[in-house]
């Protein structure tokens, strides 16, 4: 536990105390609810719970369209319609489900900017935040794979571009992409395993969640000052937190119920808009759509991944010393994943003794760059690879791995960081919202 005093569970009745003394469960779910928790959390610190209930929406809506799909190349396509005509709250369902997946990326994102401009990633939160970046991987090929599902133009084309990437690895990619593959090429196989996989990983995901919340229940949570929680006195960390249940529970339910209510607007009113009417189009190995675009929380990472052509010099150089085995489509790939992997490394590249980006002048501004550059990639990954368009992708990427590798190491040790901070979280709080 988090080595804040709190009160622990006190086993009541004659059934609590034996069931207690053979598997003490209640009191690891009263613990875990009564967690004392930073009392000046603001709305940045709801997204956790949001992503917690969309993980369930879409294993719930999941489970219920397995029960009416067929993972067959000659039925698939078909059995999509059925759902959305036939099976009762079918297109409901589907419609959930597809625009969940957009849900649960929208908040993801959110959560992880939350946790770059605090620092939440900073000790002792270095292993809350590679966990988190492992659920991030999982929900990535989780919906990769379930876009593959409906089998159509877009399903089939895009797995052929992204299994295709495996095949740029010098000497073992096609061995590699054919095992992906379960064959030469995007088929019947394939369509099987990322049925398969795509039901497996939300379990893997939810178990990984499981691990993230230990792990934050252990460091206890971080907060928007980057002040921890008082830990001397009872007294003191009391004055710091208030337990999970009520206060947390009611405000992140509320919250829950604002964004809900917005998601299901859009799942009424306009559940194609983050869709590609291409996907309406059986799949067709002998016709290439016009443009390839990946769901719109991918086009960041596949801008990186177009961004370095062959006559870029970096990429000329690589290549040039390795001689040749580094291509520019390799060099693309190890790009892509390179971005997540900076991502990923950032509790150690970020040398700042400051943990909020409250009290760091310096650092805002380029943290503000950072977000906006993530949107420009967004855009960028959705335009056709021509004109003005690589230039502008080819400089955000640069952004990216700069603010990365670059930035947060040297600002650490040029910044100075403000004095105006609270010495401690009730000390925040109270300025907020007066003594109590
Ligand atoms: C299914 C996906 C996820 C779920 C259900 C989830 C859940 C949560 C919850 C409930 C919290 C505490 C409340 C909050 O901060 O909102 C939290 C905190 C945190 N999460 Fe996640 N998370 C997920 C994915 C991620 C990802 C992808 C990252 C980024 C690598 C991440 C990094 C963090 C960090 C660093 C904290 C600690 C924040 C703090 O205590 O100040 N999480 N998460």
């Amino acid at each position: 536990m988090s080595g804040i005093p709190h009160d622990h569970y006190e086993p009541k009745t004659g059934f609590e105390k034996w069931l207690h003394e053979r598997l003490p469960i209640v009191g690891l779910v009263y613990d875990t609810i009564m967690i004392p928790t930073p009392k000046n959390l603001n709305w940045m610190w709801i997204w956790g719970i949001v992503l917690a209930a969309a993980l369930v929406m879409q294993i719930i809506t999941g489970i219920v369209l397995a029960m009416h799909y067929t993972p067959h190349v000659d039925l698939a396509f078909a059995s999509v319609e059925h759902i959305m005509r036939d099976v009762n709250g079918g297109y409901m369902l589907r419609y959930i489900h597809a625009n969940g997946a957009s849900l649960f990326f929208l908040a993801v994102y959110i959560h992880i900017f939350r946790g770059l401009y605090y620092g939440s990633y900073k000790a002792p939160r270095e292993v809350v935040w590679i966990i988190g970046m492992l659920i991030y991987l999982a929900m990535m090929a989780t919906g990769f794979m379930g876009y593959v599902l409906p089998w159509g133009q877009m399903s089939f084309w895009g797995a052929t571009v992204i299994t295709g990437l495996f095949g740029a690895i010098p000497f073992v990619g096609e061995t590699i992409q054919a095992w992906l593959l379960g064959g030469p090429a995007v088929d019947n196989a394939t369509l099987n395993r990322f049925f398969s996989l795509h039901y497996l990983l939300p379990f893997v995901i939810a178990a990984l969640v499981a691990l993230h919340i230990w792990a934050f229940h252990t460091t206890g949570n971080g907060n928007p000052t980057g002040v921890e929680v008082r830990r001397g006195s009872k007294e003191e960390a009391e004055a710091d937190t208030l337990p999970f249940w009520p206060y947390f529970v009611i405000k992140d339910l509320f919250a829950l119920a604002v964004i809900l209510l917005i998601f299901f607007a859009v799942v009424g009113f306009m559940p194609n808009f983050l869709g590609e009417p291409d996907n309406y189009i059986e799949a067709n190995p002998l016709a290439t759509p016009a443009h390839i675009v990946p769901e719109w929380y991918f086009l960041p990472f596949y801008a990186i991944l177009r961004a370095f052509t062959a006559d870029v010099w970096v990429v000329q150089f690589t290549s040039w010393i390795t001689f040749g085995i580094v291509d520019a489509k390799f060099f693309g790939v190890i790009a892509m994943f390179g971005a997540i992997a900076v991502m990923a490394l950032v509790p150690w590249l970020d040398t700042s003794s400051e943990r909020s980006g409250r009290f760091r002048p310096m650092f805002k501004w380029w943290f503000l760059v950072l977000v906006i550059d993530f949107i420009v990639l967004m855009w960028v990954g959705s335009r056709p690879t021509e004109g003005i368009y690589p230039i502008i992708a080819l400089i955000a990427s640069a952004y990216w791995f700069g603010y990365f590798l670059v930035l947060l190491p040297v600002l650490g040790l040029i910044e100075k960081p403000s004095t105006n901070k609270p010495a401690t979280i009730e000390d925040d709080f109270n300025a907020h919202y007066g003594k109590h």
